[in-house]
């Protein structure tokens, strides 16, 4: 395969949809690129490219390919579980004010089960919080917003969840309207940091199975940046894939490895 080719491409790519190939590890990224191509019968990088160009369908049809949006509601349990058992009462129980960004939301479960739990948490005490959640796909941030959801989504609820949330009418179900109180979604690429910083800083941070795509130099820069998105002792919250490496390692100190939490040091 001809990388002056994938070059082109992968600049292309990033200019029409913003996600800059250069960024992401590049054999996931190829791999992923490949299917489009043989899904369109196409042999090299310039022949897809040219029908990149001439066709207005395959660019959604690639974002899609690209943007892993695979999610759901308490995705591993265990971790929200330890947030909300140890994480959020200590750190609620010393602000009066509390701010959470979901980065890589997808179409919205990881921003609602945290709602869920921050409802629940202020039936002991009122709370005054927001949850931000941040996605580079337009089209997951606009389901984010109409919360309607298949049975994957739900996999990990449970049944009181289920019943007190979720309104069930045919095969979707409806996220009650009490949930999206409190939550903000937006169209943020995570590669514009000057549009990060214009979030303002918070509590936590929750960046599950996103860095993962990312190659590592990416991924150190841009725990620099959440370093500096977080207020003093904030916390960090990676997937179970992820792992803070070298250098960004003594920014933060482990909580819970298992769980991947850390605090800002
Ligand atoms: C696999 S989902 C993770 C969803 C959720 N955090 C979870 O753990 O269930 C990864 C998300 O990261 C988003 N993403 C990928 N590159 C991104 C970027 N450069 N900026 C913002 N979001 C990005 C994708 O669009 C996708 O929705």
């Amino acid at each position: 395969m001809n990388e002056i080719d994938y070059k082109i491409l992968v600049d292309y790519i990033s200019q029409k949809i913003g996600i800059d190939g250069n960024l992401y590890k590049e054999r996931p990224f190829k791999r992923r690129l490949m299917v489009r191509m043989r899904a369109t019968g196409k042999k090299t990088f310039l022949e897809y490219l040219q029908f990149l160009k001439s066709d207005g369908e395959e660019i959604d049809k690639l974002k899609e390919t690209l943007t892993i949006n695979v999610t759901r509601f308490f995705r591993n349990r265990e971790t929200f579980d330890f947030l909300e058992r140890f994480v959020f009462p200590e750190v609620i129980n010393k602000k009066e004010r509390i701010r959470i960004l979901s980065v890589g939301c997808s179409t919205g479960e990881e921003v609602y089960s945290l709602n869920i739990i921050m409802k629940r948490l202020s039936l002991k005490r009122e709370l005054n919080y927001e949850i931000v959640g941040i996605d580079v796909d337009e089209d997951a941030v606009k389901k984010a917003h109409i919360g309607m959801y298949r049975d994957y989504s739900l996999m990990e609820l449970k049944e009181e969840e289920k019943k007190k949330y979720f309104k069930k009418i045919g095969d979707y179900y409806y996220l009650d309207e009490s949930l999206k109180q409190n939550v903000y979604f937006k169209i943020v690429n995570i590669k514009e940091e000057n549009i990060l910083f214009t979030l303002g800083k918070f509590d936590f941070i929750i960046c599950r199975n996103v860095l993962i795509y990312f190659s590592k130099e990416f991924q150190e820069k841009i725990f620099y940046v959440f370093y500096d998105l977080l207020l003093p002792e904030g916390i960090l919250v990676l997937g179970k894939v992820e792992i803070l490496t070298g250098n960004v390692k003594k920014l933060y100190k482990p909580i819970n490895v298992k769980e991947r939490v850390f605090k800002k040091n």
